[in-house]
């Protein structure tokens, strides 16, 4: 089988496609045929040796993808041959709250990921796609939505009426607005590209603010909700938005910090979030049963996932620096079969 593999350094130029074994699987393991996998900010970020505990070991990368169970060892009866499954990111938090054993092992980096043809895994390791979903719709699911999930909905409590602000036109923030739509909330988009703004209009983006040529975009997110705030902020910008971000909620509003695109360190104005009463969570995408109240949420929505780029698996370079040019909407797939 094909095995994209990062190794002998890191940075795109590192992934070569290698041949390995099919996997077998043991008792309580299954063997996944993937068909597609999707790419994650937090994917270019260990291509590139961000975040790698052991920066030489070789690594097969991407956290998310989707494919068909292919055999079933031992005592298995979660999931039968046949079923459409998505590995889970984290492949041992399964229900409750954070803990630390569960947020250690992560396809993609430390365990090896979903760019490759066959992945052996816990049969408690994989959760069923939605009904009807192809397998790279299903492949767009473990990371980026569920980030987007959990902000909203679990950690959020959105209800309609609220008003969410999404920053960027990325995998997160597209299903944000998405997940926002479907919860009868208002959404406010923020993009570097007009022409991005169009597109997140026509997913159902109520307002839209060019951050590059409205740089103080809180003051005019704030405007555009009568000068109330947000409810909610989708904070993926990390150290340069998040100041911003404080502005731009209400009184009590709720802020998901979730990324670090514009950098990860910044002096934090502790007044702004007392005085407002903010609620701040801090968000690493979720559990299984957060993933299967998702897709529960998916089957009776209809939501489909935006896939923008599609490259097969030999081309995993080129799907890692479009990523890094950032010309994307929605999500970048990988199709394996
Ligand atoms: N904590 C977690 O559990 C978790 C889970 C998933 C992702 N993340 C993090 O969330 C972030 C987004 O991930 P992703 O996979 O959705 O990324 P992505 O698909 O690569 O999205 C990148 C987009 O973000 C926008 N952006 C970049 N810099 C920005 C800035 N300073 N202000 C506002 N928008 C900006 C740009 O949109 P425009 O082109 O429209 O301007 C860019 O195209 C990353 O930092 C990632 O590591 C964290």
């Amino acid at each position: 089988m094909r095995a994209m593999v990062l190794k002998d350094g890191n940075g795109i130029d590192h992934l070569h496609l290698e041949t390995r074994d099919v996997p077998k699987a043991g008792s309580g393991e299954i063997v996944v045929r993937l068909k597609a996998a999707s790419l994650n900010y937090r994917d270019l970020a260990m291509v590139n040796g961000l975040g790698r505990s052991n920066p030489s070991a070789p690594l097969v990368p991407l956290s998310d993808g989707a494919g068909e169970v292919v055999e079933v060892g031992a005592g298995v009866t979660r999931v039968k041959a046949g079923d459409l499954v998505c590995p889970q990111f984290f492949q041992n938090w399964f229900a409750g709250g954070p803990t630390l054993p569960g947020l250690l092992a992560v396809l993609g980096g430390p365990l090896d990921g979903c760019a490759q043809d066959y992945i052996k895994l816990s049969a408690e390791g994989v959760a069923k796609a939605p009904a009807g979903y192809t397998a790279e719709e299903a492949a767009t699911l473990p990371c980026a939505a569920l980030t987007a999930w959990r902000a909203l909905v679990v950690e959020g409590g959105i209800k309609p009426g609220d008003t969410v602000l999404a920053q960027g036109t990325g995998g997160v923030s597209i299903f944000a607005l998405q997940f926002a739509k479907a919860a009868g909330a208002r959404v406010i988009i923020t993009s570097s590209s007009d022409e991005k703004l169009e597109r997140a209009k026509s997913l159902g983006a109520d307002a839209t603010i060019n951050y590059k040529q409205t740089p103080d975009w809180a003051a005019e997110a704030r405007k555009l909700t009568g000068g109330r705030g947000v409810d909610h902020v989708v904070e993926v910008g990390g150290a340069d938005t998040l100041p911003q971000s404080f502005m731009a909620s209400r009184i009590g509003g709720h802020i998901a910090v979730i990324g670090l695109l514009s950098g990860l360190v910044k002096d934090v104005n502790v007044a702004a979030i007392f005085s407002q009463n903010l609620k701040i969570s801090g968000i690493t995408v979720g559990s299984r049963a957060h993933f299967d109240d998702m897709v529960r949420a998916i089957d009776q929505s209809g939501i489909r996932p935006v896939i923008d780029k599609r490259f097969p698996l030999e081309e995993a370079r080129a799907a890692f620096t479009t990523m890094q040019g950032a010309s994307h909407f929605g999500k970048i797939v990988l199709n394996i079969v």
